[in-house]
């Protein structure tokens, strides 16, 4: 039987943070797990992978697989902010076969970085904000242009509206609508309780099928 081909993963993890003074940031609840164990069942089935995580623990990172022959499978990039991101995950796409873009990225970054510490006594202190940059969808506009065959997988946490199977059912139109702006081939939809935690409910969603299937499941499954 002929061998699959090792493939080259790009997988995102963790928050991103954004600074807004020397002490102070805004960042997100997301602990890496997702995009860890997805690294570490790459390298275990012997692809290579381009890992490009937020802040996240060390106590993570150590279970990441220690053989040499991972250890040279893996090149591992640590960032701090979206824009950091963003450009690690766009050096070296060319050779990138599949994105798992499990990343929380934050959305918006203080509009200006204060080198000194802000005080508190400025009453009502308003603290403007610019988005950061999209980086799956800049991911998915490279695909469209440049390569067709990049497999691209993004992932929604989603609280949804309503209740009940209503509540699920705008959680899933949601991850449907990001699947479409972003040009991805799937979605993986969960619910903030999946944050930090070893497993969650995730509903997966293909491009071009109307209904998602729900995987309950742990992140290393
Ligand atoms: N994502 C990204 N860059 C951003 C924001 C999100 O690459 N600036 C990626 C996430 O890693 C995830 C997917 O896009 O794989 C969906 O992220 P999500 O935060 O759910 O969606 P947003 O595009 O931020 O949309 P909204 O704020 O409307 O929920």
């Amino acid at each position: 039987m002929a061998q699959r081909p090792n493939l080259t993963y790009l997988i995102t993890a963790g928050p991103t943070v954004e600074d807004l003074d020397p002490v102070r940031f805004i960042s997100n609840r997301a602990t890496g797990k997702l995009g860890i164990e997805a690294a570490r069942e790459a390298l275990r089935r012997g692809h290579q992978v381009i890992l490009v995580h937020g802040p996240i623990s060390e106590e993570l990172l150590k279970r990441l697989p220690k053989s040499e022959g991972a250890k040279q499978r893996l090149n591992r990039t640590a960032v701090r902010s979206a824009r950091e991101m963003n450009a690690a995950c766009h050096a070296g796409l060319g050779s990138v076969d599949v994105v798992l873009m499990t990343a929380a990225v934050a959305d918006f970054a203080p509009l200006r970085y204060s080198a000194a510490k802000l005080k508190k006594a400025v009453q009502g202190r308003v603290i403007r904000l610019k988005p950061t940059p999209d980086i799956l969808k800049s991911l998915g506009e490279y695909k469209a242009r440049r390569h067709p065959r990049l497999v691209l997988i993004g992932f929604a946490l989603e609280t949804g509206a309503g209740r009940g199977g209503a509540r699920q059912e705008s959680q899933l139109a949601e991850a449907r609508r990001k699947l479409e702006r972003k040009n991805l081939d799937a979605i993986g939809q969960d619910t903030p309780e999946a944050m930090g935690a070893d497993s969650a409910v995730f509903r997966v969603l293909a491009r071009g099928e109307r209904e998602g299937y729900l995987v309950s499941a742990t992140k290393q499954e």
